[in-house]
């Protein structure tokens, strides 16, 4: 029998997903057990999900730890294995020079945070991190921390829209908003980029005259808790890996990416 393996949770809010994460572990559709949840604010309801079946939680406040560094400059301190050029060169999340400023701006608040984060973490050791309404982005400092083999991503995340399309922080409401006849949602690998990893999953819902945005979230929600722990489960069963892909494009331009290749049940 395959071993379950362990799965981390963070979430910043209600926690649907966590929950229907948690039932598919009892329900032994995911060979799976959470072994923790951490929340980065302390009013999150997924934490209540958490302790109410014996999970153990913790809170990172991003809010109020990025407030008392932005006041107290020597708490704005980098940790001593951190280095903030090659931070910068390799972060996705403000590529162009002109936002190199922002950049650093973030990574200054945001890798303290993270280590933070990393503590509360490592009593708990696990196989998989999953994002389940975490809102916020990870810099290269936590995800090069927790992809030690960088050919074996560990982080998931699910997302409210068919990506590429409509990333950032309401996927359903710019879906909706946008006039499209599909909506969906995406679980994939988190890389540097703000929703742009590598895609494990995805469903799609139609959209139809009379829907409105809460509609729209509905029909979505309903099919993300089915998506993430089948997503959960393909990585448990060791059936995900991630393969770099060349395309010539024609007149000498490549495209590469990076895509995770699905393989067939034994
Ligand atoms: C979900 O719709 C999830 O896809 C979305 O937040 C919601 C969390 O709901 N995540 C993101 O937008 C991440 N960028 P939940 O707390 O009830 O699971």
């Amino acid at each position: 029998m395959q071993r379950k393996i362990r799965i981390g949770a963070l979430v910043s809010g209600g926690g649907s997903n966590l929950q229907a994460i948690i039932d598919a572990c009892t329900e032994e559709k995911i060979d799976g057990r959470m072994v923790f949840v951490g929340a980065d604010n302390p009013r999150a309801h997924g934490l209540e999900r958490a302790r109410h079946n014996g999970i153990a939680t913790f809170v990172v406040d991003y809010d109020t730890i990025i407030a008392d560094i932005r006041r107290n400059s020597e708490k704005a301190k980098l940790p001593e294995d951190c280095n903030m050029d090659e931070l910068l060169a390799r972060q996705a999340l403000f590529p162009s020079g002109a936002d190199l400023a922002k950049g650093r701006a973030f990574l200054m608040t945001r890798v303290p945070v993270e280590n933070h984060l990393l503590e509360a973490i490592r009593p708990y050791p696990f196989d998989l991190l999953v994002l389940a309404g975490f809102m916020r982005n990870l810099s290269p400092y936590f995800i090069d921390r927790i992809n030690t083999d960088p050919d074996r991503p560990r982080i998931m995340n699910i997302h409210p829209s068919l990506l590429p399309a409509f990333g950032g922080t309401d996927g359903y409401g710019d879906t909706f908003r946008y006039g499209c006849k599909v909506g969906g949602c995406t679980v994939h690998f988190i890389d540097y980029g703000e929703d742009t990893g590598p895609i494990i999953g995805q469903r799609a819902f139609p959209i139809v005259p009379g829907d409105d945005i809460e509609a729209v979230r509905k029909k979505g929600l309903q099919l993300e808790w089915e998506l993430y722990p089948e997503c959960i489960q393909l990585f448990a069963a060791g059936r995900l890996k991630v393969v770099k892909k060349s395309y010539d494009l024609g007149k000498g331009r490549t495209m590469q990416r990076k895509v995770v290749e699905i393989s067939s049940k034994i």
